[in-house]
């Protein structure tokens, strides 16, 4: 009997705007690859063609085109697309799958945010994913004014969140710090003002504290 396939290990990357991720995904992926184990990347919303569908809606247009619980709702429609179609799939195959953003960023943005209450969020979540959850969430924390300034001069069009204003980004960046604070063994928070090789370093000490048996 050949050995069973393990089930892959699911990392999510989550903080506010321009903090890096999609540099640090990539890189992530580069290295968990070298230590010979198969990894995809995605993203949130979106990650699978009907989840990218459903961002099209969410990430451009008038800044107050949906209430916060449509959003919230729209959010988790898209999730359980990308969950089904992308990331159940790999993880189940024995595959890492590595997501830039997850059902964090709805408790952050939605909630803390746009004060959707995180409790019916919680809730929404149990409902349909149970207790899904990343084995290991990083962070990327920085001040709210960098952040938007780097986000802004990407000018990718995707900008109806970075419209949103100062108190509603500080808002998020709080969320996000609660998270953390709330289930440590989950997330560590890195510091996302230092160079792209430092924040790396960082991401690489937080992968080996959670998985020591990983190869280096
Ligand atoms: P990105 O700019 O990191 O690709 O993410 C797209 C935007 O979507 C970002 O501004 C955060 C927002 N977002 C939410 O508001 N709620 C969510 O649940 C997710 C996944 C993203």
């Amino acid at each position: 009997m050949p050995d069973p396939i393990s089930r892959g290990m699911f990392i999510t990357f989550e903080g506010g705007e321009g903090g890096g991720k999609s540099t640090q995904i990539r890189l992530l992926a580069d290295a968990i690859r070298k230590m010979g184990q198969a990894v995809v990347t995605t993203r949130e919303p979106g990650g699978a063609p009907s989840a990218e569908q459903i961002r099209g809606l969410l990430v451009s247009g008038a800044v107050d085109r949906w209430q916060p619980i449509t959003e919230t709702l729209l959010n988790y429609a898209a999730r359980a697309e990308h969950i089904n179609h992308t990331i159940e799939p790999a993880l189940g195959a024995g595959t890492w799958v590595l997501s830039d953003r997850f059902a964090d960023s709805t408790v952050a943005y939605q909630g803390y945010g746009h004060g959707f209450d995180c409790q019916k969020i919680v809730d929404l979540h149990q409902i349909i994913l149970g207790d899904f959850k990343p084995n290991l969430t990083l962070i990327l924390d920085l001040p709210v004014e960098e952040g938007l300034r780097r986000a802004i001069s990407r000018g990718d069009g995707e900008d109806r969140y970075e419209r949103m204003g100062k108190e509603f980004h500080n808002r998020l960046r709080d969320g996000f710090l609660e998270i953390a604070k709330a289930e440590p063994d989950r997330c560590a928070v890195i510091d996302a003002t230092q160079s792209i090789d430092s924040v790396c370093k960082n991401v690489l000490v937080a992968l080996h504290t959670k998985f020591p048996d990983l190869a280096s």
